[in-house]
């Protein structure tokens, strides 16, 4: 799975976790230690944390002049990893120039550092989704105690939001969700993964359609409506028992997007962490749940980051009991297990090399006619329906 992993461009960091000398900061990504950096010129470097000298840790680097400077011995990086100077060398410095740290290319975009940790040969394009192409978009990630596998199985589950979100759900279809409990799902593959339409009966011969893109290897458009903010997720390992849950907001119109406009609000305690976690059982309010509270959490955004750490690190799925209103889950891990066994015929995973439009990607959230296909709506105009 890591090998399949490293072919995309990974959401790394916020963007200003890092200023030109400024301190560098620890980056997990995958399991890997690895150090972040902006250097003088605002470059980005990302590299293993640990010196190829004798291995001191570059977080306590000096950061300048256009590198990373190890404060043991002096020997200096730049954004490459190139080893630029052995100070305490005598005689020849054969190492200078040649030999090199563990280095990650990286890019910048929508206030985020993306990462490229796969093989340099096969170095996609880098994805424009589009949050990475918008003028105005927010961005931010949040730390969570679990697997990534089981938050994107949060992000593909339809049903829960009858449930678990009970409580919360506001937004002008909420009398349709809490009427039908059980939507039907049905899956279309699309060459960036696939989507699948939540549909439930509106009355009057109408169908209330929600569709969900899942973009490999870890991204959902959470359905909302087009005049609502629009809100993406990625959930990115750290390693297998901890990941990033990133969020990224934008509009269709493109406007402008004040603090009351972003979505997923959670009790924070620090600006990536969360105040509610398992260890203080996510502060879940009995008396409440007695009273006007389904869950006894109060923000959507804690009750599914308190469903997925609740399991428990990683989840033992041989005990588990699917059922049709898990046709998303099945379909998401199904593309996964195609992407492995892809890569490991040497060829691509799942979504590389699609030459759908990544801009183009949405959501759908519409009341439509019974007879109407939702495999037709929401598609870029004359891209063809796929099966
Ligand atoms: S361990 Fe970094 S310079 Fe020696
Ligand atoms: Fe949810």
């Amino acid at each position: 799975m890591g090998d399949v992993l490293r072919r995309y461009w990974i959401p790394a960091l916020m963007a200003d976790e890092i200023e030109s000398d400024g301190p560098p900061v620890r980056v997990k990504l995958l399991g890997e230690e690895l150090v972040a950096f902006r250097d003088t010129n605002g470059e980005v470097g990302l590299l293993d944390e640990f010196c190829t000298h004798r291995g001191a840790s570059l977080f306590y680097a000096r950061n300048e002049d256009c590198g990373l400077r190890c404060i043991y011995h002096g020997w200096k990086y730049d954004v490459r990893g190139t080893v630029l100077e052995t100070p305490n060398e005598v005689g020849v410095r054969a190492y200078e120039g040649r030999l090199k740290l563990n280095a990650y290319p990286t890019r910048e975009a929508c206030g985020v550092v993306w990462a490229y940790m796969g093989p340099p040969d096969r170095e996609p394009a880098f994805p424009e989704f589009p949050w990475n192409v918008k003028a105005h978009v927010h961005a931010k990630k949040v730390y969570l105690e679990c697997n990534y596998l089981q938050s994107i199985e949060g992000g593909v589950d339809s049903s829960h939001v009858s449930f678990l979100h009970r409580s919360g759900i506001t937004a002008n279809h909420g009398e349709i969700i809490m009427r039908d409990l059980s939507p039907r799902l049905e899956l279309q593959d699309m060459p960036y993964g696939f989507r699948y339409g939540a549909l439930r009966q509106a009355g009057d011969g109408q169908q209330y359609v929600r569709i969900t893109p899942f973009i490999m290897p870890w991204y959902t458009i959470v359905p909302f409506q087009k005049e609502q903010t629009q809100a993406a997720h990625a959930w990115v390992p750290i390693d297998d028992e901890h990941c990033w849950t990133f969020t990224f907001n934008f509009t269709f119109e493109d406007g402008p997007l004040p603090p009351e406009k972003w979505t997923h609000p959670y009790e924070f305690d620090g600006r990536f962490t969360k105040a509610r976690t398992r260890a203080n059982n996510h502060l879940q309010d009995r008396a409440a749940m007695k009273v006007d509270s389904w869950c006894g959490i109060p923000l959507i955004p804690d009750q599914d980051a308190g469903i997925q750490e609740g399991m428990k690190p990683i989840l033992d799925r041989s005990k588990e009991h699917l059922g049709r209103a898990d046709l998303a889950v099945v379909h998401m891990r199904a593309t996964m297990l195609e992407s492995i066994k892809a890569v490991q015929r040497g060829g691509d995973p799942v979504g590389i090399g699609s030459s759908f439009p990544a801009d183009q990607i949405c959501c759908v959230v519409e009341v439509v006619p019974g007879a109407v296909d939702w495999r037709e709506l929401g598609l870029p105009a004359g891209a063809g329906v796929p099966a």
